[in-house]
């Protein structure tokens, strides 16, 4: 619980002694996907009931991430698929009233599937050059990749195009989860965190999803598996206070491995890469369903 001199997370007004940076946050819009990739590292094809918050939930998720952290050098808006969110013009136009807060850019992640809109390319617009869409291109996965691409370009917003077709970039996927079994002593799994470039190179990818900071995806999805607890920092709980939030991020910063090393492959240097977005076959897709889904089932907007 807060003290009394502590700073509450939804008061608007909020006193900063010093300045609180955070490298890189993924924002998740929804689980929702026009894909099943059997490797996707958010395991998005693998819920049976997709988590789609709604529109003031995120705004409420941003603001709040905000409040927390001063800066943040990378912003990253993801899924799931984000063009199959409506409302992605309106998420979009509600971030870049922080833009003077994200240090480095705000990276929009998407299959390539969709063309974008007047209404994304206009809210991309308010950015400036803070906002990168990177367009993965999975082949015929991804018809629309290089038409989206042009289009943005002609628009003058920054965008890349990743070939994880012919060519794919960084050598390919990595398989995290494997069977989800435990792999490695807590010693190895301590080496294992060392040399995991998402824990060390990317300084954590953390997972915004439910209101709930993931230290990264693989933290959320073990225990959903019910393999660790759950990890996560609850950031929009009452009662919790700016510095209490802040004091636990920085422990993450601080301590060594999360339980979740202890399961998980890592992403490294000598990982096998596996050909990117291999398609779920029909059996595999339905022996593969989770229907676990612990985070805020209350929102009551799920799919
Ligand atoms: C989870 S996806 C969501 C965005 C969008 N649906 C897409 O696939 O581009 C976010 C990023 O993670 C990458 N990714 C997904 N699974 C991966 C894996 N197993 N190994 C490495 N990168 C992965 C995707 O290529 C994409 O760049
Ligand atoms: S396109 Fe593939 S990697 Fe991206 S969210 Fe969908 S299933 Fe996952
Ligand atoms: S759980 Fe996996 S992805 Fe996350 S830090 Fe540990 S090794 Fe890296």
């Amino acid at each position: 619980m807060a003290g009394a001199n502590e700073t509450m997370i939804n008061e608007l007004f909020v006193e900063k002694a010093d300045t609180f940076r955070l490298e890189r946050i993924s924002l998740i819009l929804l689980l929702g996907c026009n894909l099943k990739c059997k490797h996707c590292c958010v395991q998005a094809p693998y819920y049976e009931r997709k988590y789609y918050p709604t529109l003031d939930f995120i705004k409420r998720e941003i603001d709040a991430t905000f409040t927390i952290a001063d800066c943040i050098n990378y912003f990253s808006v993801e899924g799931g698929e984000v063009f199959l969110r409506k409302d992605l013009a309106l998420i979009l136009t509600h971030l870049s009233q922080y833009v003077d807060k994200i240090g480095v850019e705000a990276p929009v992640i998407t299959n390539g599937s969709f063309l974008p809109g007047r209404d994304v390319i206009g809210a991309a617009k308010l950015f400036g050059e803070k906002i990168r869409f990177i367009i993965d291109d999975y082949g015929v996965l991804s018809p629309n990749a290089h038409e989206m691409a042009k289009i943005l370009r002609d628009e003058g917003i920054r965008c890349d195009l990743r070939n994880y077709d012919d060519n794919p970039y960084c050598g390919g996927w990595v398989d995290l989860y494997g069977d989800y079994g435990e792999k490695h002593s807590a010693d190895a799994a301590e080496a294992m965190f060392l040399k995991c470039a998402w824990a060390q190179k990317l300084h954590g990818v953390f997972e915004i999803i439910g209101g709930l900071f993931y230290f990264c995806p693989a933290s959320r999805v073990f225990s959903e598996r019910n393999r660790t607890e759950n990890e996560a920092i609850d950031f929009l709980a009452k009662g919790v206070s700016l510095q209490e939030i802040r004091a636990r991020i920085q422990a993450w910063f601080e301590g060594g491995a999360i339980s979740a090393c202890r399961f998980c492959n890592g992403i490294h240097d000598h990982s096998e890469r596996k050909r990117p977005a291999v398609q779920l076959t029909a059996g595999e897709e339905t022996s593969a369903r989770l229907s676990t889904f612990r985070y805020r089932e209350n929102l009551g907007e799920v799919l």
